[in-house]
C-alpha cells in the first residue's frame, strides 16, 4: 500500500536520477535485460518520461546502476556510427584547437588540420600512413606494413613483393621531392573529373595549392581555366592512364595505384622501358608507355584502398579480396591519401548528382552524361558519398565545387 507521502518520494527520486543520467551518462549500466554495451562509453542513454525508478546505487560516477520498474520504456542514443564516425557532425573546431588555429588568418595554411579534425569526427583514425610505397618499406615491421603485407592487391601487395622491390630499386625515390617533402605545412588539392568543374574559372585557385593531384586521363590543355596548369602527381591504373604520352604532364609524379597483380608488372614494364607484353589481363586497352623517367614514379600506397574501402566507407570485407561492390573509386582513395599526408586538403570535381542526368559526367567529354553512372559491379557511389558527405559536413576537406 502506497501513501501519498511516499508516491512523492518515488516522483522526487525519479526526477533527480533523470537529471542524473543526463549530467553524468557515461558507463551506464541498467539492470535486467539490458546488457551493457561494448562501448558503453560511447552510448547514452535517456530515459522517457513517466519512467518509474526503483532504486539507484551509487558506488563511483563512472559505474552507476539504476533500476527501472519493469516496462519502463528505455532509448539508447548513439553518438558514432557504424563506421566509427560521430554522428552529430559540424564545422566548429574542438576546443583544444581553437587556440591552435582560431587566431590563424584567413588562407594561411593550418599545420596538422586535416587530421586533427578527422580525428575529432573519428577517433580511430591513425596518422601517418606513407603516400608511396617505399623500399624501405619492406624491411621496417610497422604495424602499418602488417595490414598491407597481409593482403593481395588491390588492398595489399601480398604475392607482388619481387616485383614491387625490383620497381623502386629503379625508380629509388620514394618521396614527393626534397621541396615540398620539407614544406611545413601543406595544402593539397585533389581533383576529380566531374563536368561540375567547368565553367568555374577555378584554375587560378587551384593552381595555389602545394599539392595537386589528378586522376587518370583528366586533361590540363584547354581547360587551364577551369582546371589549372599545375599537376604534383597524376594517380592512375594501367587501363586509366592516358594513352598518347605527349599529354602527361612535365614535371610531375606517375603515380600507380594498382588494383590487380597485373598492374604492377605492367609498371615495371613501364619502369624498365620494355616492349608492352601479357595483356589479356586488361579490361580495356592500356598506355603502352609512360613519358615520366623512373624517378619520377611512384607506387601508392594500397593502404589507402584498404582504409576507405573496409573502414571508412564500410564495404564487405570479401575475406580481404576484391569482390562486388567492395573497391573505392580512385577519387575516394586519392582522398584518404591526402587525409594523411597533407595539412590541409581540398576537392574539386567531385558529384554524382542524379537529379541532374544530363549533366556531364566528366569535364572533358562533351557526349557522357550523368545518367551513363549505371550500378556498378566494382563501386558502392552512395556508400562512398555517404563517406565523403561527412567529410565536407565536418569541415575535414574543403568542396570547391560543391558537389559533394
Ligand atoms: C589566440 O587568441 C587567444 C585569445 O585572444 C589567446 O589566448 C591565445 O593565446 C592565442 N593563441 C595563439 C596560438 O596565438
Ligand atoms: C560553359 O560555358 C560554355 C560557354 O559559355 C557553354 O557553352 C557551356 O554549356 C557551359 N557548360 C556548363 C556545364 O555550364
Amino acid at each position: 500500500m502506497k501513501t501519498p507521502h511516499k508516491r512523492l518520494l518515488f516522483i522526487l527520486c525519479g526526477i533527480m536520477v533523470v537529471g542524473f543520467i543526463y549530467f553524468s551518462s557515461r558507463k551506464l549500466r541498467l539492470v535486467w535485460g539490458l546488457k551493457p554495451q561494448r562501448d558503453a562509453a560511447e552510448t547514452t542513454v535517456v530515459l522517457t518520461k513517466g519512467a518509474e525508478v526503483k532504486r539507484i546505487t551509487e558506488r563511483d560516477p563512472a559505474e552507476t546502476t539504476v533500476g527501472l520498474t519493469k516496462g519502463a520504456e528505455v532509448k539508447r542514443i548513439t553518438v558514432y556510427d557504424e563506421q566509427g564516425f560521430l554522428l552529430k557532425l559540424d564545422k566548429k573546431l574542438p576546443p583544444e584547437w581553437v587556440n591552435k588555429y582560431g587566431n590563424l588568418s584567413e588562407g594561411v595554411c593550418k599545420p596538422g588540420y586535416a587530421a586533427a579534425k578527422m580525428t575529432a569526427i573519428y577517433p580511430k583514425f591513425m596518422n601517418p600512413a606513407p603516400m608511396f610505397l617505399d623500399r624501405n618499406f619492406f624491411k621496417t615491421p610497422s604495424k602499418l606494413l602488417s595490414k598491407v603485407s597481409k593482403y593481395l592487391p588491390p588492398f595489399g601487395f601480398r604475392t607482388q613483393e619481387r616485383v614491387i622491390d625490383s620497381i623502386l630499386s629503379a625508380t629509388k625515390n620514394y618521396g614527393l621531392g626534397a621541396a615540398l617533402d620539407s614544406l611545413s605545412c601543406k595544402r593539397c588539392v585533389i581533383l576529380g573529373n566531374g563536368g561540375v568543374l567547368l565553367n568555374k574559372s577555378l584554375g587560378p585557385r587551384i593552381d595555389d595549392y602545394d599539392v595537386v593531384v589528378r586522376l587518370n586521363e583528366a586533361p590540363v590543355s584547354g581547360y587551364v581555366k577551369d582546371v589549372g596548369t599545375k599537376t604534383t602527381i597524376r594517380i592512375t591504373y594501367p587501363e586509366g592512364a592516358m594513352q598518347k604520352p605527349e599529354k602527361y604532364d612535365k614535371d610531375s609524379l606517375f603515380v600507380l595505384s594498382a588494383f590487380k597483380p597485373l598492374d604492377f608488372k605492367w609498371l615495371k614494364q613501364m619502369v624498365f622501358k620494355e616492349k608492352l607484353r601479357g595483356t589479356e589481363g586488361f579490361w580495356k586497352s592500356v598506355a603502352r608507355n609512360v613519358l615520366q623517367e623512373p624517378n619520377e614514379i611512384r607506387i601508392l600506397n594500397p593502404y589507402f584502398i584498404q582504409e576507405a574501402a573496409f573502414q571508412f566507407i564500410g564495404l564487405p570485407s570479401n575475406n580481404g579480396l576484391m569482390g562486388k561492390g567492395n573497391i573505392p573509386t580512385l577519387g575516394t582513395v586519392a582522398i584518404t591519401m591526402a587525409l594523411h599526408n597533407c595539412d590541409e586538403v581540398a576537392v574539386a570535381g567531385f558529384s554524382y548528382n542524379m537529379n541532374t542526368p544530363n549533366a556531364l559526367l566528366h569535364y572533358y567529354n562533351k557526349t557522357v552524361k550523368m545518367s551513363a553512372v549505371k550500378e556498378s559491379w566494382t563501386h558502392n557511389i552512395a556508400k562512398e558519398k555517404e563517406f565523403l558527405r561527412k567529410l565536407v559536413k565536418a569541415n575535414v576537406i574543403t568542396d570547391l565545387t560543391n558537389g559533394i
